[in-house]
């Protein structure tokens, strides 16, 4: 049967104080909405429709650059009136539809995939889980499983508020009756809004049973504040860094480790404490990031060490077996293998050959003030420590650049440049600089 999902994305998400909009905030570096997506994806959804605010220009661009047809509510009068919305984009939509709300990041596919198979059986699903927490309304069951009623938080006595099952937000129905239960819900209730928890009410005035599925409240939880945000990621890097771990990666302190929705780690790479990934980091086995270095955009070759305190940016690749140490920032810059720039350097714009040796403190020039320009080094080249490399500027295979020098002209391969001022010495100056200040203090 085919499957479409309904994301509502809508609120004002005003409990968040944010001028960007609620499902737009990140969790391990992906919007809140693109998790939700995901799952819808991942559970065979062929059609998503995210349904947004009038003003949600951003939410729409980037639930259509993901793939999902939008859907807009002109007025947030409530969750069942915004999924009522999706009919104009699934109004001839033959097949089973689950509603959803767009601020779960932690919604997983199999869940989704659950109330599928509940909705096929029993007409109906909801999903639920257990929590004392005030934020969620109460799923009252009438013969287990089946669903008598959801009654919101502010709208419940004091029986219903101490069941501790709770509505995660994910509704499976079949697609023509949903809108039809749709149309009919009323806005009788403290909010004076439609809710989208009365729909079973009026599916089973048809006669159709709701069958409550089950789910772990860690992956259920809505974000409202900045502080559930802050308990989502928390939860999203318990998950990843799970992940990991059961992938065969190895890390010290995974605790400390902070992980990217899309970051990928090869079995045995090797991950000391502290070490932060920005989006797109591929580590390779046998590779290591040692510990306070942060990621971003790169790929690390098979065995080589990264760190600790190092910095690598986007469009950077360390070559297999390379050394990156401490305080090496690299930026879109490709470094060979078996290449060691060990201390204190900036690589920028810049490809380096294999084997080759960048001293602490040299410093690729990229940046004129207006463009950016490439430094090549070639393959076993000794870069000096203290150099300057004023790019656009090559240096051949094998050459040496003396310490402290500044590199303004092609260097040929096996060739020694230096640019340094030459050395000179004043013999005995020291001992005359020192008698002559002694005379001076004593004078005072
Ligand atoms: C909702 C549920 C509650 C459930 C909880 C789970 C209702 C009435 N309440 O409460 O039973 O336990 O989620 O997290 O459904 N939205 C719109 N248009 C609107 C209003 C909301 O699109 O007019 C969207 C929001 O953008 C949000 C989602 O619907 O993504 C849920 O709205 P929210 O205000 O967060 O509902 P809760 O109070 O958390
Ligand atoms: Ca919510």
């Amino acid at each position: 049967m085919a499957r479409a999902a309904v994301i509502l994305a809508a609120g004002m998400g005003t409990r968040m104080k944010s001028a960007r909009p609620k499902v737009m905030h990140m969790v391990a570096g992906l919007p809140i909405l693109g998790h939700v997506i995901a799952a819808a994806r991942g559970a065979g959804c062929s059609v998503i429709v995210v349904v947004t605010a009038p003003d949600g220009d951003e939410v729409r661009a980037y639930a259509q650059a993901q793939g999902a047809e939008t859907a807009i509510q002109d007025r947030q009068l409530g969750t069942g009136h915004a999924a009522r919305c999706a009919h104009t984009v699934l109004g001839t939509f033959d097949g089973q539809v689950v509603v959803m709300y767009g601020d779960m990041p932690l919604v997983l596919p199999g869940t989704l995939e659950a109330s599928f198979a509940a909705q096929e059986t029993s007409g109906m699903a909801i999903v639920a889980f257990r929590s004392a927490s005030t934020a969620y309304g109460r799923v009252i069951v009438a013969h287990e499983p089946f669903l008598d009623r959801i009654v919101e938080y502010r709208d419940a006595n004091e029986a219903e508020r101490r069941v501790d099952l709770c509505n995660a937000g994910i509704m499976a129905a079949d697609a023509k009756s949903f809108f039809r239960w749709a149309a009919g819900l009323k806005d009788g209730n403290a909010q004076k809004e439609f809710y989208l928890t009365d729909i079973p009410a009026l599916a089973k005035e048809e006669g159709v049973r709701c069958c409550v599925v089950l789910a772990q409240e860690s992956d259920m939880m809505g974000v409202n504040s900045r502080a559930e945000l802050a308990e989502a990621e928390r939860e999203m890097q318990k998950r990843l860094r799970a992940a990991a771990l059961a992938g065969g990666v190895g890390m010290t302190a995974p605790e400390t480790v902070y992980l990217s929705h899309d970051t990928v780690l090869e079995a045995d790479a090797q991950i000391g404490p502290y070490v932060v990934f920005g989006s797109a980091v591929h580590v390779r086995s046998g590779a290591e990031i040692k510990a306070f270095s942060h990621l971003e955009g790169a790929e690390v070759m098979r065995d080589a060490v990264v760190g600790p305190h190092a910095r690598l940016r986007p469009g950077t690749v360390i070559g297999e077996g390379a050394h990156i140490g401490n305080f090496v920032e690299v930026k879109n810059s490709r470094i060979g293998n078996g290449t060691k720039a060990n201390h204190l350097a900036y690589l920028g714009d810049a490809e380096v050959g294999d084997g080759a040796n960048i001293g602490a403190g040299t410093i690729t020039c990229n940046y004129d003030g207006f463009d950016k320009h490439r430094t090549t080094i070639g393959a076993g080249a000794f870069i000096g420590s203290d150099t300057a490399l004023v790019a656009p500027v090559t240096v051949g295979d094998g050459a040496y650049v003396g310490a402290g020098s500044v590199i303004t002209k092609p260097v040929p391969a096996d060739a020694l440049a230096v640019t340094r001022a030459e050395q000179k010495e004043v013999a005995g100056w020291a001992e005359k600089f020192r008698t002559r200040k002694k005379a001076g203090k004593a004078k005072k």
